[in-house]
């Protein structure tokens, strides 16, 4: 049997349309779940979306809707938006699916009965727009620490999950499994601002709004926002039914990708109340940095961006989803902008891959009528260039074993420059002049040719419409992982489609 990957997104909040931020986590992990694909794994790629509390609640009464029918819309509109960028995921949680609510009113009865969540006073810091309580001293000059806004002093009756009595476990946790936190720096954030202060038992329900799980056994409560958020996870699963196939097969989730700014609800909050529940930890959850705009984040509510669509249509799903893969080291922020991405689109994929792929197309045309052909009329120079290409598979699955993704991506683009490089210096234009070179020519085209599908294999979990397009020029049918293995499965005999750009030049003004 194959192995298993488990990999999830956030289930992002429906309060206003998606933008480049949320689409930035999905490429990653959708990149994340190709690639563990092409290379064997049984997959489950997850995301949703987080639809209940008194943001959606309020936004929903401004809009004169009823809270349904607001997140309905935003989904709609979020599930096209996944489609046009390739998203393959393999499910879709909605917080307001039948199954997941009556999950997660048995999750909570079940930690109530065990003692695990009780019954108290609330008195809090509440931000509305972030959906976050803080403490006075997490205050920055009395505001939201997170987007410097307003904050509400609250107080009522509600539950508490006793976070603080699975501090140690959670310490020895870390201890036993190094990597469970990524980034390392994120790691002893959580311990150094979180846990060694000491964890505060955690608010799980509230009376104050009605637009949430209701609590069954008191119904004045709903389940308030994160243990109705992170249970996504295993109620997708089949859970609270362990016997479920799905969840036999899949847990423990295998990475939770998420923003930095809730590393610490799924480092700390969520691996306790696994622990509670008496189950198996994720074996990772890597909190990557944020694309920033003009140096200040992006974000719904400050409303500072465009509809992600806007950029596909103009360049092309692939420049869209290469340039959130591509751009910033993973793990740390980065400025968006559409000028970087028009300047990566036209250096990486219309210079380097473009014109490879086009001139190597169009030459086999232009002298062998686009026959593949491999006489092995061999030189140094090609061992070289083929020594680069082999090696190519294993250099992508350490960068990829480690996630940094765009180093994987670096290192494709790295051989794709040799290849031009052996362009230059092998000269076609001048072999093919000379009739006694036409075996070295055709020679270095099938090294070229083979370098490409190779290349475009290696390229199909970042840019799979390019890759497709790649395949289709070559006519090969040699598209497996295990088909990289060696140099020269390129279907010799066989002829070459028509040459087509795979990314014109984008003119700035
Ligand atoms: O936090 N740069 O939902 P959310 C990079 N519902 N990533 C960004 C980003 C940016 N500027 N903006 C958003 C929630 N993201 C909860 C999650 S999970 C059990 C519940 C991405 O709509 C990033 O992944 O605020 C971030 O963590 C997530 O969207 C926040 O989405
Ligand atoms: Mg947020």
């Amino acid at each position: 049997m194959n192995k298993k990957y488990y990999i999830t997104t956030p289930i992002y909040y429906p309060s206003a349309d998606f933008h480049i931020g949320h689409c930035y986590t999905t490429i990653i992990a959708d990149a994340i779940a190709r690639y563990k694909r092409l290379t064997g794994y049984d997959v489950f790629f997850q995301t949703g979306t987080d639809e209940h509390g008194e943001k959606i609640e309020k936004k929903a009464k401004e809009a004169g809707v009823t809270p349904k029918e607001y997140v309905d819309k935003i989904i709609e509109n979020a599930k096209d938006l996944w489609q046009s960028l390739g998203i393959s995921y393999d499910y879709f949680i909605r917080t307001t699916d039948k199954e997941h609510e009556s999950a997660v009113q048995k999750i909570f009865k079940k930690l109530y009965d065990q003692g695990d969540i009780y019954k108290g006073e609330y008195k809090g810091l509440y931000c509305i727009p972030c959906e976050s309580f803080w403490t006075e001293s997490q205050l920055v000059e009395g505001k939201c620490p997170d987007c410097g806004r307003e904050i509400k002093e609250v107080s009522e009756e509600a539950y508490f999950f006793k976070l603080s009595k699975y501090q140690d476990k959670l310490v020895e946790f870390y201890d036993k499994h190094p990597d469970f936190i990524l980034p390392i720096s994120r790691k002893n954030e959580m311990l150094n601002n979180f846990i060694k202060p000491g964890l505060e038992d955690l608010c799980v329900s509230r009376t104050s709004f009605k637009w949430g799980i209701p609590v069954d056994f008191d119904s004045e409560h709903v389940v308030y926002v994160w243990v109705d958020a992170l249970s996504n996870y295993i109620t997708s699963l089949g859970y609270p039914d362990e016997s479920n196939e799905k969840f036999q097969k899949y847990w423990p989730a295998d990475l939770h990708l998420v923003g930095k700014e809730i590393v610490r609800f799924h480092t700390i909050i969520w691996p306790c109340l696994l622990m509670a529940l008496n189950l198996e930890l994720p074996k990772q959850v890597f909190g990557h940095g944020w694309l920033i705009i003009n140096g200040g984040k992006i974000s719904k509510s400050l409303g500072n961006y465009k509809d992600p669509r806007e950029y596909i249509e103009s360049y092309g799903v692939d420049a869209v989803r290469y340039y959130a893969l591509r751009e910033v080291p993973f793990g740390s922020d980065g400025n968006f902008s559409e000028e970087a991405l028009i300047t990566r689109t036209n250096t990486d994929l219309a210079n380097t891959l473009g014109n490879l792929v086009n001139r190597t197309i169009s030459m086999s045309h232009k002298y062998f009528e686009g026959q593949i052909l491999n006489p092995k009329v061999t030189e140094d120079l090609d061992n070289e260039l083929i020594r680069s290409v082999l090696n190519l598979k294993s250099i992508v699955e350490e960068k990829m074993n480690a996630l940094k993704v765009n180093e994987a991506i670096d290192e494709i683009m790295e051989v794709l420059k040799k290849c031009n490089k052996y362009i230059d210096d092998t000269t076609p234009w001048i072999l093919a002049k000379d009739e006694s070179k036409k075996e070295r020519l055709a020679t270095v085209l099938y090294n070229l040719l083979e370098s490409i599908r190779i290349s475009a294999i290696l390229l199909s979990p970042y840019i799979p419409t390019t890759s497709e397009n790649i395949f289709d020029q070559l006519n090969t049918n040699e598209t497996s992982y295990d088909s990289i293995n060696e140099f020269g499965k390129l279907e010799i005999n066989k002829k070459l489609n028509e040459p087509k750009i795979l990314f014109a030049r984008i003119e700035t003004k």
